[in-house]
């Protein structure tokens, strides 16, 4: 049997009963692939379900705040995939009479729409001919076919669609495109996969070589850096606090946070508590309480966040009531904070 045809048949009898694969509403599958990037089916699905409930037309998306659409993206990162969404939604129903697009063609030109994602929901919403390319796919092709090419470096992007287009069946994208993705998600793993019970072992170069665990090539790593965020928790005597919303490009753009002092490195108390003075002066009646250290990951960051709580004797002037700043989207290990320190 040829390489698709074993997939297709493998995935019929293996494939996920997962919410989007009922559809062929472009809107339903786009909304699926947004959240699918960069994150896993467990922790996507959720969010799935969330956004068709309160969403379920693009309408409904594009007569949202953006507040509100952040709020219900808060915890699943990436937050330009929100601000993006939302922003398409709007495009779709002022300038293309709401009618979601399901070509190639017409998919690519929108906000936060690349090439795998326009295959994916050409393919599956109007089963039209593409090929998708995924960190799945690229695992699948470069063990099966054996292909050494380094995939960190840009220029190999162009081998893998020219494999991936040669052994695209003539129908049945759709289907076929599913199914090299499950097959890469549940059978061809990352790590130690089980090959002894593939359906592909007789025919996969890669175990033919005992190559498996070498492919895909992968030389550069993602380069991750480290941030220091001071974040002053300010609580006046109606327990009232201070935030901002964060602007510029960057991570968590319009999300919400508390004042931050970003520093090169970690700080020891008593020179934050020195730093802390000489932006609020002495006449605020500070009174430093206590501290609380969280390290959060992100893919090219690291960040070590301190929380600095404060108690002010004076009335905040722009202070906001704790039952108001549990609304508002904020990254989801100041919600973590918040939920913890003000509950
Ligand atoms: N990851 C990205 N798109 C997906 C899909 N349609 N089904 C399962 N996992 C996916």
């Amino acid at each position: 049997m040829s390489f698709s045809n074993s997939l297709i048949d493998w995935y019929l009898q293996n494939k996920r009963d997962l919410p989007w694969r009922n559809t062929t509403d472009s809107y339903t599958i786009w909304l699926s692939e947004i959240i699918l990037q960069q994150t896993r089916v467990a922790q996507g699905t959720p969010y799935f379900e969330a956004f068709i409930s309160h969403y379920p037309t693009v309408f409904d998306l594009a007569n949202a705040d953006e507040e509100q659409v952040l709020k219900l993206w808060q915890g699943l990162g990436y937050y330009s995939r929100a601000r993006n969404l939302h922003a398409t939604a709007k495009y779709v129903v002022d300038e293309l009479k709401g009618v979601f697009p399901t070509s190639y063609k017409e998919l690519i030109t929108l906000k936060g729409i690349g090439d795998y994602t326009a295959a994916a929901i050409s393919s599956f919403s109007a089963d039209e001919n593409v090929a998708v390319l995924d960190g799945n796919v690229y695992r699948v092709l470069a063990r099966y076919f054996k292909v050494h090419d380094d995939i960190s470096v840009s220029s190999t992007k162009k081998v893998f669609q020219e494999l991936a287009k040669e052994v695209l069946p003539t129908k049945n994208a759709h289907i076929y495109n599913q199914a090299i993705m499950e097959f890469g998600a549940l059978q061809c793993v990352p790590k130690s996969p089980n090959c002894s019970v593939c359906v592909l072992k007789d025919s996969c170069a890669a175990l033919q070589h005992k190559i498996v665990d070498k492919l895909p090539i992968k030389t550069k790593k993602t380069k991750v850096t480290n941030r220091y965020f001071n974040y002053l928790v300010i609580e006046d005597l109606q327990g009232n606090t201070l935030i901002n919303q964060r602007v510029g490009k960057g991570i968590w753009q319009n999300l919400y946070e508390f004042p931050v002092i970003e520093l090169d490195a970690i700080f020891e108390e008593d020179e934050i508590m020195h730093l802390i003075g000489s932006k609020y002066p002495a006449s605020t009646n500070i009174t430093f309480l206590s501290t609380h250290d969280v390290v959060h990951k992100l893919s090219h960051q690291t960040l070590h966040i301190q929380f600095i709580k404060i108690q002010v004797k004076t009335e905040l002037e722009n202070g906001i009531a704790v039952e108001d700043l549990k609304k508002l989207p904020f990254p989801i290990v100041i919600h973590n904070f918040i939920e913890r320190y003000f509950s």
